[in-house]
């Protein structure tokens, strides 16, 4: 298999009025060729501003530092948008969770998806016409010829998805990140696009990356799946692996507020209290404050990413993994826990 996204040791800060803010704290991912990745985590993890950086997106005062960041062998780190865009704008393509981002009002979806072929691929009029037909037909929008004279405005939030697709897929990118891809649609279209980007993958064999807070999307269509909090990856491992052996509490505190997995009373698990934010932001471990396992080490000592013994690939960044043997002992002798919880900010 061949390595398509390298990156390592990735952060990104806002300055903000309160201080400096870490949207993203030291990110290392990979992805090879053709493989599906997801990224977990609630809101304000810093998911999007991930990917954001990757694709060159992140804006003045943001600033992006990193020990490399790599697309099929090619450093981005350091070179000027255009010359990234001329790397990464055919290859890299990315789908937003409102295509009202992505899709211009005042243009015609096939005026738009043309606009793209022309640009990219240096169609002509005609051929690009036969290409984004093709395209909409591929994305199952029904009677796709008639409707490139459409305006998003006339199309459900769908269907709109659905033309963002097309247009993500139409220079036949070797990776797409979907961000959110299904947030702002209702559950059964949800799973109708969960499939179109599904089928999209395995016909054309390109990587992904699906961003969502919902890990019961990604429990399907990833391989890998990267849990991040607080601008960190908590544990990244194969998917079966992550469900059935979770070992960050972070990660089986999100599988235990899946729908599936509720008490037999019906009642959700919810995690209490916040991500935090630049006031609150922990010394020791960022989940400490909602941990339930939390320790006088965890409160002083931020813990590393590390390899999981028991599982080959897998990393957490945890000081008692769920998985490691003696664990709740250790915890004990590390208490105890309500001075810890004192301790806190
Ligand atoms: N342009 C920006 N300026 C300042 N803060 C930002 C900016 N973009 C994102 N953030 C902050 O960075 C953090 C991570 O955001 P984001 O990556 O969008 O989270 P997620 O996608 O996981 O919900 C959040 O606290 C967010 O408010
Ligand atoms: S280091 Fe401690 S507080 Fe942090 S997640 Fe692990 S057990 Fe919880
Ligand atoms: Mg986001």
């Amino acid at each position: 298999m061949n390595m398509l996204l390298d990156i390592k040791d990735l952060h990104v800060e806002f300055p903000t009025q309160g201080g400096v803010l870490h949207a993203v704290d030291g990110v290392s991912l990979t992805l090879e060729e053709g493989e599906v990745l997801g990224i977990v985590g609630e809101s304000g993890s810093g998911k999007s501003v991930t990917m954001m950086a990757l694709m060159g997106l992140v804006g003045f005062p943001g600033r992006v530092r990193a020990d490399h960041m790599r697309f099929a062998g090619k450093e981005l780190l350091g070179i000027s948008d255009k010359a990234r865009r001329a790397l990464v704008g055919k290859e890299v393509a990315m789908i937003f969770q409102e295509p009202t981002t992505s899709l211009n009002p005042c243009f015609t979806i096939g005026f738009q998806l043309m606009e793209t072929l022309r640009l990219h691929l240096h169609l002509d009029r005609r051929t690009a016409k036969k290409r984004a037909t093709e395209l909409l037909e591929q994305v199952g929008i029904p009677a796709a010829s008639s409707r490139l004279g459409s305006y998003p405005h006339q199309l459900s939030g769908g269907m709109n998805q659905r033309v963002m697709i097309a247009m993500a897929i139409a220079c036949n990118p070797r990776l797409l990140i979907a961000d959110e891809p299904t947030t702002a649609l209702d559950v059964t279209i949800q799973a109708q696009i969960l499939d179109l980007l599904r089928e999209l993958q395995k016909e054309r064999g390109m990587a992904l990356v699906l961003i969502t807070h919902n890990m019961g999307v990604v429990s399907e269509m990833a391989q890998r799946i990267a849990v991040m909090y607080a601008g960190q990856v908590m544990e990244q491992q194969r998917v079966d692996r992550l469900f059935a052996n979770p070992q960050h509490p972070y990660t089986e505190a999100l599988l235990a507020a899946l729908p599936e997995r509720a008490a037999p009373e019906g009642r959700l698990a919810t995690i209490a209290g916040v991500v935090p934010g630049v006031h609150d932001r922990p010394a020791g471990c960022l989940f400490a404050p909602r941990c339930s396992y939390v320790t006088t080490k965890a409160c002083n000592v931020r813990p590393a990413l590390r390899a999981v013994a028991s599982q080959p690939g897998a990393e957490v960044r945890c000081h008692f993994p769920l998985g490691e043997p003696g664990r709740m002992a250790a915890i004990e002798a590390d208490r105890p826990r309500q001075q810890a919880v004192e301790a806190l900010p």
